[in-house]
């Protein structure tokens, strides 16, 4: 196709292990009478950071997560990390999704076995690796336990161990404890960070949950209502090694605070956009 070269700042090359998002508009439908799903998204993402990607619904979070995937194409802008301009999905870029996704049919094990084995690894490296991931998320003893036979909090960390075996340089989590009732998701949220604290990966994840945001992220993005647009970028400026205390902790209720004011201001244009 004969198109002029779009004008963005040159394509800077997203530093080892981040990502970088130019200029990155995506309309659902036709163009000319589509819904306009996100307006010129801007925004680093650095090595190992854990940015929480924090809006109300509807406002483009999981469209910008999709397409950090490759899920969907990039139709304007550009997508770029250590491996060049993202085209497709790749081996250094993962997803786990709300709802778990895993096979029914399949136990713990396998379900971990199945990502591996698409990922490449070889036979016994994938046993080892499958074993080493589901005493991770701590489900060493349901290897052989079908998820129907799991807790949701389970079978989001087998979901967890799937994504997490097969070693993504980049972590993409779409609200991926929404599903779970306040207190497992909680302990989950803690896992989640001391796992992240260890394996040391560079998280995106979703989430409306303020709360949840600030406890897991070391920066927010808050998105505005749709058209989705980077309405403010926050740095979360509490200790790495936080766990529950950090709920009752002066700094973290202000920053709650703060933020839950900046996202609602969002929410209420977001209703008056449906009216
Ligand atoms: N496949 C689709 N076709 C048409 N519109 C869509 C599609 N997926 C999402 N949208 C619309 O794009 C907007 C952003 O959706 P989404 O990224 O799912 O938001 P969020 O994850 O923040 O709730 C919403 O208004 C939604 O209705
Ligand atoms: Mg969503």
């Amino acid at each position: 196709m004969m198109m002029a070269a779009p004008k963005l700042k040159p394509a800077a090359e997203a530093a080892a292990g981040g990502i970088s998002i130019r200029e990155v508009s995506h309309t659902y439908g036709r163009a000319g009478q589509g819904v306009l799903a996100l307006d010129r998204i801007n925004l680093d993402i650095g090595d190992c950071e854990f940015h929480a990607l924090l809006g109300p619904s509807g406002c483009g979070k999981s469209t910008l997560l999709y397409l950090l995937g490759g899920f969907i194409p990039v139709q304007q802008g550009q997508i770029i990390t250590e491996n060049g301009v993202v085209t497709a999905p790749g081996p250094d870029r993962s997803i786990v999704f709300q709802n778990f996704a895993l096979f029914p049919w399949k136990t713990v094990k396998d379900n971990v076995l199945y990502g591996l084995k698409k990922a490449g690894f070889g036979a016994e490296e994938r046993v080892k690796r499958a074993q080493d991931y589901i005493d991770l998320v701590h489900l060493t003893g349901f290897e052989n336990s079908y998820p129907s036979q799991l807790s949701g909090g389970m079978q989001q960390r087998a979901a967890i161990a799937r994504t997490l075996a097969i070693d993504p340089r980049i972590l993409l989590m779409d609200e991926p404890f929404g599903a779970l009732d306040a207190q497992t998701r909680r302990v989950m949220q803690e896992e989640l960070r001391a796992i992240w604290r260890r394996t040391r990966k560079t998280v995106v994840f979703v989430t409306h949950d303020v709360q949840e945001a600030v406890f897991l992220a070391d920066r927010i993005s808050i998105m505005s209502a749709r058209p989705g647009r980077i309405q403010h970028i926050i740095d979360v400026d509490l200790p790495k090694d936080r766990g529950e205390e950090i709920l009752e902790d002066q700094r973290f209720i202000q920053l709650s605070e703060q933020i839950w004011r900046l996202v609602r201001e969002q929410a209420v244009a977001a209703t008056r956009g449906a009216h």
